[in-house]
């Protein structure tokens, strides 16, 4: 019997049922060997198409492709064995009909093994979330800032103040009826965040909107340090990652130039 096989992964309905009895740890992980990291302390893993940033060096998530999360889906469940996953419908994906919707989710699901897909928008896509929640697809909805629409909000730019608070909240409700088990508050006032957290049913997991929220999600590389030069002032940086790979990579080019390399213990045998 495999290690995996013994531990039960968690499900979308679990962490549903979290609300208001603990709050839920959530991070981004794109790769096998940081899932495996992170698997160990948080409910839900989140293969973000922030992917096309932090992997592939985009400006946007607007250019990610299906088959982009399909290869990291696939290597996040991999070395993941506890946390429910849950991958990110690339922008194109599902916005033209809740059959097109259908259609990529299904090939997340059957081609990664995760156990739950996350969309982006308000009241509008609610029939899809409805659609999709019907057929047996978990749905993280995602509002507030929402990184795909970058072109049209104009920006990332903090959403839900004054009278917006109430076009957030009736999107909030939407998803919510229409069966989403969680929603990701991105960039939005603390009021409107806590006013939906009261509000709905499902979890809503923040990001940049406060403390208010029943859970929080960060991108990982943000709180690793991987990225000196762009610090979200919402994520406290917990490593400086890119600095220590800096300075062994700074080392291992010393060596090599000094001919210190390789060391008396890395010696290479002579072969016989
Ligand atoms: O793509 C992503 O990583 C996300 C999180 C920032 C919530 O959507």
């Amino acid at each position: 019997m495999s290690i995996h096989a013994s531990i039960r992964r968690r499900t979308a309905p679990d962490i549903r049922a979290m609300k208001g009895k603990a709050p839920i740890v959530s991070l981004t992980a794109y790769t096998a060997p940081l899932a495996a990291i992170v698997d160990r302390h948080c409910d839900f893993i989140l293969v973000g198409d922030s992917l096309g940033m932090t992997i592939y060096g985009m400006a946007s998530t607007v250019g990610v492709t299906m088959d982009m999360m399909i290869a990291h889906g696939r290597a996040v469940v991999s070395r993941s064995a506890a946390a429910l996953v849950v991958v990110d419908m690339p922008f194109g994906s599902y916005e033209e009909s809740p059959a097109q919707a259908f259609r990529n989710a299904a090939r997340l699901m059957a081609e990664t093994g995760c156990g739950a897909v996350k969309l982006e928008g308000g009241a509008h896509i609610a029939p899809t979330v409805a659609f999709l929640q019907a057929r047996g697809v978990p749905v993280l909805a995602h509002i507030g800032v929402t990184p795909q629409a970058v072109n049209a909000l104009g920006g990332y730019k903090v959403q839900g103040r004054g009278d917006d608070a109430s076009r957030l909240m009736a999107d909030a409700q939407a998803l919510a009826d229409a069966g989403a088990f969680g929603i990701v508050i991105e960039k939005t006032t603390e009021a409107a965040a806590r006013a939906i957290t009261a509000a709905v049913p499902a979890v809503t997991i923040g990001i940049g909107a406060s403390p208010a929220c029943d859970g929080q999600i960060l991108v990982v590389d943000d709180i690793l340090g991987m990225f000196p030069d762009f610090r979200p002032k919402f994520a406290k940086v917990y490593a400086e990652l890119a600095a220590s790979a800096d300075a062994a990579v700074a080392a291992y080019a010393d060596d090599v130039r000094s001919r210190a390399f390789p060391g008396p213990e890395h010696t290479f045998k002579d072969r016989p």
